[in-house]
């Protein structure tokens, strides 16, 4: 089978990782890729959000299968484009994407259905937003809705902050013109439960932890992750189960009900708390980077389960038992400005899994293209063996331009020394 995989960051870089251990797997095209998917894949130049371009390649190349990777081109309609002329997608269409792309969609089934998450009220104007926030407790979580590539979400800590948060968003419209949902305040660790979905089937993933702050000790301004590891210590059996029989589960089935059925990757931000776990936002695909230290645990063979999902089949995950760490290298800077162009030396002695998330091949060179680089991938047979692999490896990069955190995986240790 001939695959294209729609993309170019760290995810994908994993995901055609993955398809290239399948033994059915004959070509993978991956649009636009980077400098190091183009190690495994041919790399062709289309961007993501070129939904018509994609759907003819696809359709002249013969390609058996397509996986999306970023919510841009499931938001364009991709999806909906490729079933029209009868090409196999991997993904949910626009509309069920909804879950993601549109905050108060995702909030309003919650409340619906019963989903454990966050109070809530969405606003359009600011008059009316500010007057809520004012007889609320702080801190006040303010969430532009609409796609705002993370940066959407204020945790406002005094009124003076809440109000300014509220001016960008509704007054100003700094991220477009859009609602804000007001949320509880919640507490408690994060994890990201990504479950295979096709209709009412649902098939858990192992669990993953994002590691959001730029600095060591959860420090500095909100990035787009920087390290994440698999399996969770402190996450239960019990609350695993919890979470795909009280949110999982029913959002599958909420969405059918909503006539919007889900197939594809549903992402579960969730926080365990105090009173339980809760949502704190879905994702409707693939999440970046708990996804580049999660397949590389997946011994079930993946062309079986995105061909399982599109054709509503059923299948089995089966998981590798060693433990999976990633620690990102960004340009100095991120997530404010940072140059790009700077060399990346060394990556040929890496013992473990690199994945490219922002790189550009320069003839022979490979040069950094990004905020986020290099996401490097250590195993080992627990955690600690498997962040010692991955510091190592880190060591043997060599670029004048890259930083990276050292304590991705803290809360696992803190939890495995108490
Ligand atoms: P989101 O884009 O919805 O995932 O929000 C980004 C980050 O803001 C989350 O990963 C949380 O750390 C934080 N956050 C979002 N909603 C809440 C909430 N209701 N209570 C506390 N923190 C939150
Ligand atoms: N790691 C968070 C996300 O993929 O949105």
């Amino acid at each position: 089978m001939k695959v294209l995989v729609i993309g170019g960051g760290g995810r994908e870089h994993a995901i055609v990782d993955a398809l290239s251990r399948s033994p059915q797997v004959e070509k993978i095209y991956c649009a636009p890729g980077n400098a190091g998917i183009a190690r495994q894949a041919e790399c062709v130049a289309i961007r993501e959000t070129e939904v018509e371009r994609l759907r003819d390649f696809a359709a002249e190349r013969g390609i058996g299968l397509t996986v999306v990777g970023p919510e841009v081109a499931l938001a364009a309609g991709v999806v909906d484009c490729f079933r029209a002329a009868g090409l196999r997608i991997f993904g949910p269409t626009k509309a069920a994407a909804r879950i993601e792309s549109s905050k108060e969609f995702a909030k309003r089934l919650m409340a619906k259905y019963a989903i454990p998450t966050a109070g809530f009220r969405a606003f359009n104007d600011y008059a009316g937003a500010l007057a809520y926030v004012q007889g609320r407790p702080l801190p006040a979580v303010l969430k532009y809705d609409g796609l705002a590539a993370g940066k959407g979400v204020v945790i406002a800590r005094t009124m003076a902050e809440a109000e300014a948060a509220l001016r960008d968003m509704l007054l100003d419209d700094k991220f477009g013109e859009g609602k804000v949902v007001v949320e509880d305040y919640l507490e408690g660790p994060e994890f990201s439960f990504m479950c295979f979905v096709s209709g009412h089937k649902v098939w858990p993933m192992a669990l993953a932890q994002d590691h959001k702050r730029a600095y060591d000790g959860d420090e500095g301004p909100n990035t787009g992750g920087m390290g994440a590891y698999s399996p969770l210590p402190f996450v239960t059996a019990e609350d695993e189960r919890y979470a795909l029989e009280k949110i999982m589960q029913p959002v599958a089935d909420a969405m059918i009900a909503e006539g919007c059925p889900f197939e594809g990757v549903l992402y579960g931000g969730l926080m365990k708390t105090a009173r339980g776990i809760e949502v704190i936002e879905f994702n409707a695909r693939f999440g970046d980077p708990e996804t580049e230290v999660v397949l590389p645990r997946l011994k079930s063979d993946i062309v079986d389960i995105f061909c399982a999902v599109a054709e509503g089949r059923d299948t089995q995950l089966e998981w590798h038992d060693f433990a999976a760490l990633g620690i990102v290298l960004a340009s100095k800077g991120y997530p404010g400005d940072y140059e790009k162009g700077h060399e990346i030396k060394g990556l040929d002695r890496v013992e473990g899994a690199v994945y490219h998330m922002g790189t550009r091949a320069d003839g022979g060179r490979i040069l950094t293209n990004g905020g986020r680089v290099l996401f490097v991938v250590g195993k080992g047979r627990d955690l600690a063996e498997a962040r010692r692999n991955a510091l190592a490896d880190v060591a043997r990069i060599d670029c004048d331009n890259l930083f990276h955190r050292t304590d991705i995986g803290h809360r696992a240790f803190d939890d495995l020394e108490r």
